[in-house]
């Protein structure tokens, strides 16, 4: 009980930081497409399928004549981060416990 009366406001500041984040984000990009999340179960990892979908969400995006495109994630997802990084991407903003990232096409 005690443990839950802790982490329910450490909750609701992780939200607050990240519908900050999200404003300043949708100011900044909102010409351009984003990714929202992208996943692959866990026993899949690190085979290539992570690279196969970035490849056809950009390849889908350069048909329709846009320049860049953006993930975001949270900072301390630091393996979503050197996969984004391996893929191309480079980090725009880095704040509030999350972190953007675009990838020129
Ligand atoms: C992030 C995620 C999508 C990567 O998918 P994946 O299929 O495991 O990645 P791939 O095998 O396609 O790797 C592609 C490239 O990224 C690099 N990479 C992947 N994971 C990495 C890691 N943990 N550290 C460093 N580099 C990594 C690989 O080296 C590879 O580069 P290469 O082609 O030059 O060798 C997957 O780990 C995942 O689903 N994670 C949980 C959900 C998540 O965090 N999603 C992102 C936030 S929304």
């Amino acid at each position: 009980m005690a443990v839950k009366l802790i982490l329910f406001p450490l909750e609701l500041i992780s939200l607050a930081r990240r519908l900050l984040f999200e404003k300043e984000v949708t100011k900044k990009c909102k010409n351009y497409p984003s990714i929202l999340t992208i996943g692959v179960s866990p026993n899949e990892q690190g085979k290539g399928i992570g690279k196969r979908l970035i490849g056809v969400a950009e390849e889908y995006f350069r048909r329709n004549h846009y320049s860049s495109f953006f993930v975001d994630t949270e900072i301390s997802n630091t393996k979503a981060i050197k996969f984004y990084q391996a893929n191309g991407f480079i980090t725009l903003i880095s704040k509030l416990g999350n972190v953007l990232l675009i990838k020129s096409i």
